[in-house]
């Protein structure tokens, strides 16, 4: 192997550690914490996990957390009612309805229903608009966390070739955003990509989020270039005959070629919650005025 291993649950540890610093001084200053709302529907063992540790890493911080548990059968038209009231609260500064959500309830009805400026996800359009255009927003904590970790590795991006591989609004298509504000040259690469190895091959950064269990592999990839693993898969070991975690990029090929790369798990997984807290607590400012 000749890859380095870019450590996110070390970089996560230090900006949540840094956010929680921030988060004491925002308390002497105004008196109260800053508030981040969960809201869950249904009882998706994943999302069950993903908002136990959003809740934890929140009080972690010194924040407030409010967590909102509601039953499968809930309406969308609760569930809105729900939205607007955090919106109203004032001890709530972020809100984060987690996805996916029941079959009979639109997300996008409810993702639009979010006030923009407690949107700490960055889902909804006005925010996924700000980023299109340049104008300051709030940025979805996933590819955000993961332009972190390029720049931490690779300090100037610009000119840099960088292929997506996924067009999902909660992680391509901001990662896109972000890389191109970053004055990369971007590719957007897709199940209907013609190609994908020789696309991938050209990319001096590959981001892989496509949801597909260890897919890219080390022959499609240039040699010294940064990988950036989104995937978390559960797959069946052979071997052992148990579950185990990996990512969309087939690490033991890719650690071969690579210069860097993201492991799963500890790779981009910790920066999403890191990046969640950041937002929350930037919310708070901005509300605070
Ligand atoms: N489901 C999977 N990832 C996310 C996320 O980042 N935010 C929310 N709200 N739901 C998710």
């Amino acid at each position: 192997m000749s890859a380095e291993i870019i450590d996110g649950k070390a970089f996560a540890a230090g900006l949540r550690s840094r956010v929680g610093a921030l988060a004491g001084a925002f308390e002497k200053a105004t008196g109260r914490k800053a508030g981040l709302a969960v809201v869950l529907v249904g009882e998706d063992p994943a999302s069950q996990v993903y908002v136990r540790s959003k809740g934890k890493a929140t009080l972690e911080a010194g924040m407030e957390s409010f967590e909102h548990r509601l039953p499968d059968d809930t309406s969308e038209a609760d569930l809105v009612a729900l939205v607007r009231s955090l919106n109203a609260d004032p001890a709530v500064d972020g809100i984060l309805v987690q996805l996916p959500l029941p079959k009979h309830i639109d997300e996008n009805a409810v993702i639009a229903a979010i006030d923009p400026d407690k949107d700490v996800d960055g889902f909804h359009p006005v925010n996924a608009g700000r980023l299109a255009t340049g104008l300051h927003g709030f940025v979805p904590c996933t590819p955000l966390g993961c332009i972190m970790l390029l720049k931490d590795r690779l300090g100037d991006l610009s000119g840099l070739d960088a292929v997506v591989i996924g067009r999902s609004n909660i992680v391509g298509k901001p990662m896109a955003q972000l890389l191109l504000k970053e004055s990369c040259t971007v590719t957007i690469a897709h199940s209907r990509t013609r190609d994908l190895a020789d696309v991938v091959r050209r990319a001096d950064i590959v981001v892989a989020a496509v949801g597909r269990p260890q897919m890219i592999r080390g022959d499609w990839l240039k040699p010294g270039a940064t990988v950036i693993d989104v995937g978390i898969n559960r797959i069946m070991d052979t071997e052992t005959a148990k579950g185990r975690l990996v990512g969309d990029v087939d690490f033991d090929s890719a650690a071969k070629v690579a210069g860097a790369i993201t492991p799963v798990p500890g790779g981009v997984g910790p920066m999403t919650i890191a990046v969640l807290l950041r937002n929350t607590l930037v919310a708070a400012h901005r509300l605070a005025g």
